[in-house]
């Protein structure tokens, strides 16, 4: 049993996206980002803040390659759950490099050779948290991982624009962005429907998740952000030829199969049976090594101007 094992449900699901979101990331967008935030002075704190941050992925990739000796970083997530899991992993992460490491209700600060992390823990929605205008800070730079296809990305922009200092860095990552395809084909049509429906219940009134990474970029560069680096991060599952999948991939396709089955089951446009026969036919793909799963996004990084 791997460490991801050890979690449950969404959490897992979260964990086992990990190595997952390792191959995906557009290292070229990721590397300006790292090398801009290690290029601000170290005369005072560099401020971070990350918005639905889940169990860290993000975050311990940013302080595992951020140089900074002091570092203000804000997590806002609406799960305890998540927020907990990142707490704990910060601990064994502080402790495993010698770190000394003071823990409060919403607050753990950790003590490295020469190095000091002040991480400042929200379990709350983000909109609200924004929206309370509790935040006195401006920030250098402000990161999204998998998270803007569930906003408003208009709204959520203008609301993250005020807590940005000028010049700062906008990195959103693993943005969704309207391919979603599952391998090899069961059924034109049937694939055609499944990802229809799939996408267009991402849609609301001024919200689409499925074209999630275009229009972050389109509503940057609107409101007059510099698009510093762009690119794609896809994700791509495919099972080795000897059998299998890495890590815990098998629980994040049998989680993501579980996603839109539950989105097709509350559809109009196709019938219960027809969603039946095709989730036993992609799951027993899975228990096979057969199924390959290939996602579309995008990961941009901008400076406020
Ligand atoms: C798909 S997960 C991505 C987590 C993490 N960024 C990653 O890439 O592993 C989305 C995260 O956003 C959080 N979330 C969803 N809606 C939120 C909201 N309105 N405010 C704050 N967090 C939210 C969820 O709890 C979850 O942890």
């Amino acid at each position: 049993m791997n460490d991801s094992e050890n979690t449950s449900g969404y959490a897992r699901y979260l964990e086992a996206k990990r190595t997952v979101d390792e191959r995906a990331l557009n290292l070229y967008v990721w590397q300006r980002f790292i090398d801009h935030l290690n290029a601000i002075e170290n005369t005072r704190s560099l401020h971070i803040l990350e918005i639905g941050a889940g169990t860290g992925s993000t975050f311990f990739n940013v302080l595992d390659n951020v140089t900074h000796p002091s570092i203000i970083y804000r997590v806002v997530d609406l799960e305890e759950t998540h927020i907990g899991a990142l707490r704990h992993k910060l601990k064994s992460w502080a402790q495993n490099r010698g770190g000394n490491v003071v823990e409060y209700a919403d607050r753990v600060v950790v003590n490295l050779s020469g190095k000091s992390i002040d991480v400042r823990v929200n379990v709350d929605d983000v909109l609200r948290y924004l929206e309370s205008k509790t935040e006195s800070l401006r920030y250098d730079a402000i990161i999204g991982q998998a998270i803007l296809d569930l906003f408003d990305i208009d709204y959520l922009l203008t609301l993250l624009e005020d807590v940005l200092r000028q010049g700062g860095l906008y990195y959103f990552s693993i943005n969704f962005d309207g391919v979603t395809t599952f391998l090899p084909e069961y059924n034109g049509d049937i694939d055609r429907l499944v990802e229809n429906i799939y996408h267009a219940s991402m849609k609301e009134e001024k919200r689409d998740g499925s074209q999630s990474g275009r229009r972050v970029l389109m509503e940057l560069m609107r409101r007059g952000a510099d698009i510093i680096q762009a690119g794609s991060s896809d994700w791509v599952v495919c099972p080795s030829k000897e059998g299998g999948y890495v890590g815990d991939e098998e629980y994040f396709l049998m989680e993501i199969l579980k996603f839109v089955k539950k989105e097709l089951l509350a559809s109009q446009e196709i019938e219960r049976k027809v969603v039946e026969n095709w989730f036993s036919h992609r799951k027993q793909q899975i228990s096979n090594s057969g199924l390959v799963f290939i996602a579309h996004q995008l990961d941009v990084l901008a400076s406020k101007e």
